[in-house]
């Protein structure tokens, strides 16, 4: 319990890439390729991580918007702010 305490705040000041990867396995490799993968290998007409990681316009703000919002084709995950920064710093570690 204690170990907990002094390890939660740890992880949540982190919110780096290692945080972020688990999340993408479990709640967007259904659909994304989540890794970095030769181009032939991704899902149809779903952008992979990296190709959303590559585009110009992909900031941390469009990716933090476009997660805090509903979707038709995408399900809402009801992201906590601390999953999303997680998951928006793995995806722009893919650049
Ligand atoms: C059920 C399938 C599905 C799952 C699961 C899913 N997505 Fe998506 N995602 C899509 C589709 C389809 C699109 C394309 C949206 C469109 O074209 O309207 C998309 C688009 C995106 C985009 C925007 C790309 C762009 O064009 O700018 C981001 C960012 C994204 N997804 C992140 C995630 C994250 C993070 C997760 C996991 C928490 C996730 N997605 C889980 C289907 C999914």
């Amino acid at each position: 319990m204690a170990l907990a305490l002094v390890l939660l705040p740890l992880a949540a000041a982190a919110q780096g890439p290692e945080v972020g990867r688990p999340f993408a396995e479990r709640w967007c490799m259904a659909c994304h390729v989540v890794e970095r993968v030769p181009p032939a290998a991704t899902a149809d007409g779903v952008p992979s991580f990296p190709v959303i990681a590559a585009r110009q316009t992909t900031t941390q703000q469009s990716l933090d918007a476009f997660l805090s919002t509903g979707h038709t084709r995408m399900p809402d995950f009801s992201l906590s702010r601390y999953e999303r920064n997680a998951l928006i710093s793995y995806i722009l570690s893919l650049r």
